[in-house]
């Protein structure tokens, strides 16, 4: 029997070609797993109205890990059954899978290293080596929206703010409400996973990123949160920024920070942010974390431009690959395949067309397979 079981879910477009690229070097480095492909993503959709169906939310109850390529999700101003006339009449609606399995499977944690791999051409600055922490189950992402208004809400509005309500004279249907709803159970756990990482692994710094002057309740309550988690960890040097000056900075003196942790939508934008600091798409590696299950993924989309054409850069599922065997804790293998990147990429032999070149997927996910 092999040692684990990995759920295996290509999803769409280039997510096909960039997890074929990961099985290449995972065989190589004769990982010893037991691949379960899983169906998830926009033929799901349009065949039976859900795409991430109940058999895959099954597999993924039964794994150890899953590494996820990418789908192609709905636009938000196109009507469910505009794009597929079966659905009508179901009165299904369409809900990320991404967003769906990070609350079923209480990935809490979003982890988005960024690193600068010497020789990478689309380097913004060498040694760069940031890790982002980003809450992954609520804030803004919560989910808790209206549009149009119910009244009962509309009532709770007014009665909040009756001398200073801009919506006051407004029909439900003229705006529209997400709410941002941070937790201090959420606040806590993600910054300690910070903190910890920071302990593991010898890091320097912690910067806790809000916006607590504005966003006094749900940003005051993550800060108090955070302030109480660091106390605990006197050897760590921690700071407080504001997320607005901390793009400024980090743009400035990115080698100033270390690790980041912030909720949910702060954390979303300074992992782009970070990751284009360091090759962009082509490299933006990530896992979903949660305490039972962890779901490893590109941060890219599935690219329909490209889809099948083998023409885009794996190395971002690589180290997302990568990040999967730490997890497991194979760090042999971890360190291994790292290194078979690092030395591909310092090489400057074989490139993909965002690093410059016209190397394939598949050609970049060999020459990585040879230095393992
Ligand atoms: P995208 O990330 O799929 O691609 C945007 C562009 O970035 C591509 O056209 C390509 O030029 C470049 N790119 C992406 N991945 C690359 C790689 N590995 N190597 C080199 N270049 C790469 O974003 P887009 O086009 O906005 O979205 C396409 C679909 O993907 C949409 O349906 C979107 O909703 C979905 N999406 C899914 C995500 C996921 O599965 N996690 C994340 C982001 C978007
Ligand atoms: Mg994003």
């Amino acid at each position: 029997m092999a040692k684990y079981r990995i759920a295996w879910l290509p999803g769409d477009g280039i997510g096909v070609d960039v997890l074929e690229a990961a099985q290449i070097v995972l065989e190589r480095l004769a990982f010893d797993a037991e691949i379960l492909h899983g169906d998830i993503g926009w033929e799901f959709w349009c065949t039976e109205g859900d795409p991430l169906p109940k058999r895959t939310i099954e597999l993924l109850q039964t794994v150890d890990a899953a590494l996820f390529g990418a789908i192609t999700s709905k636009p938000s101003d196109v009507a469910e059954t505009e794009l597929v006339p079966e659905l009508r009449g179901k009165g299904l609606v369409y809900r990320s899978p991404i967003v769906r399995m990070r609350q079923l499977f209480d990935l809490y944690l979003c982890l988005r290293p960024c690193k600068a791999y010497s020789g990478n051409p689309l380097n913004y600055k060498e040694n760069i080596d940031l890790v982002v922490f980003r809450e992954n189950t609520e804030d803004l992402y919560a989910g808790v929206e209206f549009f149009p208004v119910p009244a009962e809400i509309q009532d709770v509005m007014e009665k909040h703010s009756p001398n200073f309500s801009p919506f006051k004279d407004l029909s439900g249907e003229q705006y529209a409400i997400s709410c941002k709803v941070n937790t201090r159970k959420a606040s806590q756990r993600i910054v300690r996973a910070a903190f910890e990482f920071a302990r593991k692994n010898h890091r320097k710094k912690v910067t806790i990123i809000h916006k607590a002057n504005v966003v006094r309740a749900t940003d005051g309550l993550f800060l108090q949160a955070a302030r109480e988690v660091a106390s605990e960890y006197p050897a760590i040097q921690w700071e407080e920024a504001n997320v607005d000056a901390i793009c400024m900075w980090l743009l400035k003196n990115p080698l100033n920070y270390d690790i980041l942790v912030a909720p949910n939508l702060y954390g979303d934008i300074i992992s782009d942010l970070c990751a284009q600091m360091v090759g962009g798409l082509g490299f933006g590696c990530s896992g979903n974390i949660g305490e039972t299950l962890a779901v490893f993924e590109p941060t890219h989309g599935s690219a329909p431009k490209y889809a099948g054409q083998y023409k885009v850069n794996p190395i971002a599922t690589i180290l997302s690959a990568k990040m999967m065997l730490d997890w497991l804790g194979e760090f042999e293998k971890a360190q291994r395949l790292e290194s078979a990147v690092a030395a591909v990429i310092a090489e400057g032999r074989v490139r993909t067309y965002d690093m410059g070149g016209n190397h394939t997927t598949l050609e970049m996910a060999q020459a990585i397979a040879e230095k393992l």
